[in-house]
């Protein structure tokens, strides 16, 4: 692609990207849903169990149905922010943010602390940001991109849900098969991880759940193990 088609390109992407959110708007603004995602978000806050059949009706249908494979449960994400979270201010980066699920329930759990998806699919972060207006939450924000440019360096605490994972299952319980998913981007990807996480600062928590995919560098070490459901909810720091 040359300059000025990347150009162009980035142009069309960014027109379609605020045409959908002005249909989202429109959406939700007909959705007498948004009356108990109030509910939600304060039970959340005070600490009240609030189950996923509920809070997955923040979501559209078609993001709704893929919840139980790809989005983190509200319990996991609960405990996975306060592990983050380890002082006020903390800046977490949710690697692989979907439509937002882990980095709404940490903001709306962990109010002093700012939570930054980064997302490779527009569709999905378009939804995230729609949910995160909706709910009035300040403390959260969502980029489109991918993972291998953003600059890792302007965050204290990394979440992952087993991101790369997609790229090792079959076609029929992927997010749609719009994104090109291969062993070969798997490797890559875990590798690129691994080189990242290893140039963070002293102090750096990262939380997995289902892991990344690789081994951690050895200047990490392993805090908290808890398993949730079938997963291993896992803190590594690094000294
Ligand atoms: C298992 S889902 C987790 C979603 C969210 N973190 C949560 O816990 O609810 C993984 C997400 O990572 C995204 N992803 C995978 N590889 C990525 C990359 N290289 N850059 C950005 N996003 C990526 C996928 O599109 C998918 O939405």
């Amino acid at each position: 692609m040359t300059p000025q088609q990347k150009e162009h390109y980035d142009q069309f992407v960014q027109e379609i990207e605020q045409e959908m959110e002005r249909l989202y708007d429109h959406i939700y603004s007909f959705n007498d849903e948004n009356v108990q995602v109030e509910i939600i978000f304060d039970n959340l806050l005070y600490g009240k169990k609030v189950f996923d059949s509920h809070f997955d009706r923040i979501f559209p249908q078609d993001i709704r149905r893929l919840s139980a494979i790809h989005w983190t449960p509200v319990k996991v994400a609960r405990k996975a922010a306060s592990l983050l979270c380890s002082q006020k201010g903390t800046k977490v980066l949710d690697i692989g943010s979907g439509c937002g699920k882990f980095c709404l329930v940490g903001a709306a759990t962990q109010p002093e602390s700012h939570f930054h998806g980064i997302e490779q699919r527009s569709h999905l972060t378009i939804t995230a940001k729609q949910c995160a207006k909706n709910l009035n939450l300040v403390n959260v924000s969502f980029q489109s991109g991918n993972m291998n440019a953003l600059n890792w360096h302007e965050f204290d605490s990394f979440y992952f849900y087993n991101p790369f994972g997609e790229n090792t299952l079959s076609e029929i319980v992927r997010i749609d098969s719009v994104m090109a998913a291969n062993l070969e981007l798997y490797y890559s990807y875990v590798n690129t991880t691994r080189t990242k996480l290893s140039t963070l600062k002293t102090g750096t928590r990262v939380v997995t759940f289902h892991g990344f995919g690789g081994t951690f560098p050895d200047e990490y070490h392993l805090k908290y193990s808890e398993k949730v459901g079938n997963g291993e909810l896992e803190l590594w720091i690094k000294s």
